[in-house]
């Protein structure tokens, strides 16, 4: 990684004390403010609860530019590499910052395909779980249980440790996730198949069943591994700031990704593709939008429209656009053409952008707002939509990591406060209360 360039420095007065704080610029983006040492010189802390003006850190895998709505991942956009790559070209781009030839590329994908099986312990894990668990919660388990089997791959400080780490994770998370499916069904078990693909295989696990082969429709599995891509990673959302801050403290880096499925599962993060259909289901027919428009203006009315919105793109999230185009594609090979959820969710996307209260607050559709139509269309059931996102998310948690742990100047993450609180008193005994 290229270090940041020194570019000037930001005069502050405070309490009659002028301090400098010297200004850092990246490759791109915007400008840093660096406050490292504002507290020593000022005895103030910058206050920013939800991180709206904070850079964490700095990182050299993935770049976004909200107000453009472009997201690259090592310097190539989205759209390229959903359109020319495949998921397992992405893992070794945000692993070793370059996309593979063809020899690494071949390498890399018998590596991951030859960690695709878990411990065979690791199966008796699901049947703790009640059958209608939540996948995510049983795939939070099942992660952070890989922390108690993998004792040769969990010292952080060996390079070649932290890589087997992170191949194993890749590798196993498309198992972890159809077995997580057929424990909820009540299915048996099928074990990876090395003579498959990365995405036919998931897909095989999920959707196959012992008494018959079953071999993934082409189109689909194309769809499947487009649609890990778009998820793989997305610089610092608050998933990967919490796999980050975990594994700042030297943790498993296993028990740190599991951190990051259970940030991941809200509904303002990667549980939205699950709202989205849920909200549509809700919505039902096209008559319903302005009713479900006014809600979401309504401040008394908890409700929002889910897959809108996001912290970071104040323009068209590129991946939605990329989604949206696939949904067309991939309903009309399944003949589910005419999805009415599609049509639902296109109408309400045009009202949606040609209301004021949307432009104003730059509210576009993101990541989220197609993917469940297509994986619906695929077959899986909503439960599983924030799974996926997990599956393919956990890339970029564990790419984060892997940078984050090999950052020289890494320290633990320990964020301070603006204390409101009582301040100094005297115990009161209970019987003087
Ligand atoms: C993901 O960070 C990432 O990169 C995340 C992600 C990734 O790849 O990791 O991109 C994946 O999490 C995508 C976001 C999925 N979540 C949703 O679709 C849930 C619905 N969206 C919102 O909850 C919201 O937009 C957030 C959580 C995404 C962003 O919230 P912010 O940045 O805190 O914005 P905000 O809540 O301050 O909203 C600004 C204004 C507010 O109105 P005012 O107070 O200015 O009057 O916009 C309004 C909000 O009320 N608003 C919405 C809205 N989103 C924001 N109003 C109605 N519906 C919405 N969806």
């Amino acid at each position: 990684m290229s270090d940041a360039k020194p570019a000037g420095s930001a005069t502050l007065t405070v309490d009659g004390q002028t301090v400098e704080l010297p200004i850092l610029e990246g490759t791109v983006g915007p400008k840093v403010i660096d406050v490292r040492k504002l507290y020593s010189q000022t005895g103030m802390f910058t206050y920013d609860p939800s991180y709206t003006s904070t850079a964490s850190c700095d990182s050299a895998l993935t770049y976004i530019d909200g107000e453009v709505g472009i997201l690259r991942h090592g310097g190539y956009s989205i759209e390229d590499l959903a359109g020319n790559s495949s998921f397992m070209e992405v893992c070794y781009l945000l692993l070793h910052h370059e996309l593979p030839n063809q020899a690494e590329l071949t390498d890399f994908e018998n590596t991951i395909t030859y960690h695709s099986m878990l411990h065979e312990q690791m199966r008796n894990l699901y049947g703790g779980f009640r059958r209608d668990a939540h996948p995510m919660a049983v795939m939070i388990g099942v992660v952070g249980a890989m922390s108690a089997f993998y004792h040769d791959s969990t010292d952080i400080n060996d390079p070649q440790q932290r890589l087997i780490a992170s191949h194993r994770l890749i590798a196993k998370m498309p198992t972890i996730a159809a077995w997580a499916y057929k424990y909820s069904v009540g299915q048996p078990f099928l074990y990876p198949r090395n003579d498959l693909s990365y995405a036919e295989n998931f897909l095989r696990m999920t959707f196959g069943v012992p008494a018959e082969e079953y071999v993934a429709n082409p189109a689909v599995v194309d769809a499947m591994d487009k649609i890990f891509i778009l998820h793989a990673d997305h610089e610092q959302n608050a998933s990967t700031s919490t796999v980050r801050l975990a594994g700042s403290s030297g943790a498993n880096p296993f028990a740190c990704i599991a951190a990051g499925i259970a940030t991941l599962w809200g509904p303002a993060h990667g549980g939205a593709n699950s709202a989205v259909l849920e909200m549509l289901e809700q919505i039902g027919d096209k008559k319903n939008i302005p009713e479900f428009i006014k809600r979401a203006k309504d401040k008394d009315d908890p409700f929002r429209l889910m897959g809108f919105g996001h912290r970071v793109y104040k323009n068209y999230d590129p991946r939605a656009g990329v989604l949206k185009k696939s949904a067309d594609d991939v309903l009309e090979l399944l003949g589910a053409k005419d999805d009415p959820l599609l049509e639902l969710a296109m109408e309400l996307e045009k009202i949606a952008l040609e209301d004021e209260y949307f432009v104003d607050r730059k509210l576009f559709p993101n990541v989220d707002f197609y993917s469940g139509i297509i994986l619906k269309a695929i077959g899986f059931p909503t439960s599983m939509f924030t799974v996926l996102f997990a599956l393919a998310r956990s890339v970029g948690w564990i790419a984060q990591w892997k940078e984050m742990i090999e950052d020289p100047d890494q320290r633990i993450g320990r964020p301070r406060q603006l204390f409101l609180g009582a301040t100094d008193r005297e115990y009161v005994p209970v019987d003087k209360r």
